[in-house]
């Protein structure tokens, strides 16, 4: 196997490892089943260390495409069928239906809602989480937060990331730091989301991103298209801007479709939001069909989407593209963050916006809190450059 190493390159040779054997997967020129090279051939081949070679090895297997098979080396895992999806070995396709009657009983009234805001507003569940930090007899199931682990190897990188402290002097670019933006830029493109960083801004958690972006293109009065039930922090960030909102019932597949079009055609709404992987509350997560069938109903409306991707690294499996690498309009916002897998408490998230709409969010931003800390920004970066991150994966998805 042929593998150029670019040496002065910033990113890390394992990461470089990974990409390359990624692009021969994604490509057929490694099939199911492929053995790929040991590691010590690959090592002398590549001229590295047999660490770097287990270390790129662990990320393609911590990202479902190779796994290991003990004493025999590593084969390759699935691949990327034509239509964009990722295809496990030995995986039966199964339809959207026979999943949902398989794996869940999940079987709502399909009645359309108007929330409203009731005295269980977010801040108040908000402080009530605060108050019971640490007690013994709570269980805090308002929001998804990863149980704290790896904290050694936490506090070490944080360390390390604040040894380039000269940077905490200096103010940054409003959209992040672009070494940043690239990683995470490389994160994307394995989700099937092909972005330059210039379109990514980072933000202080997905929350963020999520208040920016009504504030840019929700004017009091407005129609929102939520699903019934969703994500009650960004329920709150709607009534607080005065949108008026329509529930769109949930079925085992995903937002209630033939609903959606009804009330896109009745309301005329400015816009729907989505959380398309590991849905919150419902855990669902659409096929690539339903992922479809919504953009092109919002093409047809003329309505944004924003899509928020804050569970998909949770995912157990291979997750359809998100809805954002369909979009050929520029309609689709995504928002991502670093909440559920890493730190809670380092507020970092990111939302990915292409099109006329890029720079004046840039700016929005920039008049908010000119950019987010440069301290969290370099943990993170540190972070995803140890290779760490795609381990703490699998040790989360375990
Ligand atoms: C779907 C969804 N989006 C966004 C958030 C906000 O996450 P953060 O601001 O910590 O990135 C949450 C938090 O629970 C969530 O569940």
């Amino acid at each position: 196997m042929k593998i150029l190493i670019d040496r002065q390159a910033q990113q890390p040779i394992y990461l470089q490892i990974r990409d390359r054997i990624h692009h021969l997967i994604h490509n057929g020129h490694l099939s199911a089943d492929a053995q790929l090279p040991s590691i010590r051939s690959l090592a002398q081949t590549v001229k590295v260390n047999k660490l770097t070679v287990i270390e790129a090895y662990s990320v393609l297997e911590a990202d479902g495409l190779v796994r290991a098979k003990p004493g025999a080396g590593y084969f390759v895992n699935s691949f990327i069928n034509s239509s964009g999806q990722l295809s496990v070995v030995g995986e039966t396709q199964t339809t959207d239906a026979e999943k949902a009657s398989s794996h869940s009983h999940f079987n709502p009234a399909q009645e359309v809602m108007m929330p409203s805001q009731g005295k269980h507003s977010f801040p108040a569940v908000y402080y009530a989480t605060l108050a019971s930090r640490g007690h013994p007899d709570v269980v805090d199931l308002s929001r998804g937060e990863p149980h704290p682990f790896g904290e050694d190897d936490l506090r070490r990188i944080a360390r390390r990331a604040m040894k380039s402290s000269d940077l905490f002097f200096r103010q940054a670019h409003p959209k992040g730091d672009v070494f940043l933006r690239s990683q995470i830029s490389q994160i994307l493109l394995q989700q099937g989301l092909d972005l330059s960083p210039d379109n990514l801004t980072v933000t202080s958690g997905s929350m963020q991103a999520l208040s920016l972006l009504s504030e840019h293109f929700i004017a009091p009065g407005d129609w929102v298209i939520v699903e019934a039930p969703t994500y009650h922090g960004f329920l709150s960030v709607l009534q607080q801007r005065g949108a008026q909102i329509i529930g769109i019932p949930m079925t085992p597949q995903g937002m209630n479709l033939d609903l959606l079009e009804q009330y896109l055609e009745s309301h005329r709404p400015k816009l729907i939001y989505t959380i398309s992987t590991l849905h919150n509350p419902t855990g669902i997560t659409t096929s690539l069909e339903h992922r479809q069938k919504l953009l092109a109903l919002a093409e047809s409306f003329d309505c944004l989407v924003i899509e928020d991707n804050a569970y998909d690294p949770l995912s157990f499996g291979p997750t359809p593209p998100p809805i954002k690498a369909l979009d050929t309009s520029d309609r689709v916002i995504y928002v991502g963050t670093f909440s559920k897998t890493l730190m809670l408490g380092l507020r970092v998230g990111y939302m990915a916006i292409t099109g006329k709409h890029n720079n004046p969010l840039t700016e929005r931003k920039l008049l908010h809190d000119f950019h987010i800390s440069n301290a969290s920004q370099a943990i993170v970066k540190e972070y995803l450059a140890s290779g760490h991150y795609r381990r703490r994966l699998k040790h989360i998805r375990t």
